[in-house]
């Protein structure tokens, strides 16, 4: 498993903004699309691609095209849908499933709730936004739900992560092909498995306080 946290002075403003508990939920949502596109610029460095050939005016020129299937983008509800956009804005002939899942804020374990993917994924490169990696425990169920369909390699785009949830990813998925691509790694998780400092709760910022 791969970390990589993308040192640029842009995501590290836009990453500024987001935590300041006095921007607005359309701030937020507009920075959080902005900021993923530049997180997944890094991130899809290692998209397949294959040569194609092009007519320009001038003349015949060999470029590159990406190989189908096209990557699979898969959020996790509900937070990682407030990522998406940003994410098909830079590959919008991406696909998309989604992973609905919850942590039970008791027992801090993933909870597979609603699921919409293809079932078979063999030797897809799949992308999975979600942008908290607090104790990692959604992340791992959703990388081995995806490669038990068969994904080649998952990238993870998350904002934030706590160093504890990197820990306990990197030990359950060390030899896996599996990189996590970030803006920032924070000092702690809390005694509730909030990030700190964090942003709070990243689906209430994008979308409010249901319930
Ligand atoms: N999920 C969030 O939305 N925020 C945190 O700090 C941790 C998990």
């Amino acid at each position: 498993m791969r970390v990589l946290v993308v040192d640029h002075p842009l995501v590290a403003h836009k990453l500024t903004v987001l935590r300041d508990r006095n921007t607005s939920s359309p701030v937020f949502r507009l920075l959080t699309e902005e900021l993923v596109t530049l997180l997944a610029y890094e991130a899809t460095r290692e998209v397949r691609v294959e040569p194609v050939r092009v007519e320009t005016p001038v003349e015949t020129a060999v470029g590159i095209g990406l190989v189908k299937p096209t990557p699979l983008v898969v959020p996790i509800l509900r937070a990682g849908l407030g990522m998406l956009e940003g994410m098909t804005r830079l590959v919008p002939t991406a696909e998309v499933g989604f992973l609905g899942m919850a942590r039970n804020e008791e027992t801090l374990e993933a909870i597979t709730y609603a699921e919409r993917l293809p079932e078979d994924l063999t030797g897809r490169q799949v992308f999975v936004l979600d942008p908290m990696l607090a104790t990692g425990g959604t992340l791992r169920e959703a990388i081995k739900f995806l490669f038990k369909r068969g994904a080649a390699d998952v990238t993870c785009i998350c904002l934030l992560a706590a160093p504890e949830g990197l820990a306990a990813l990197k030990e359950e998925l060390e030899g896996k092909n599996v990189t996590i691509v970030l803006a920032s790694i924070d000092e702690k998780l809390n005694n509730k498995s909030y990030i700190v400092p964090g942003l709070g709760d990243a689906g209430d910022r994008l979308y409010g306080v249901v319930g």
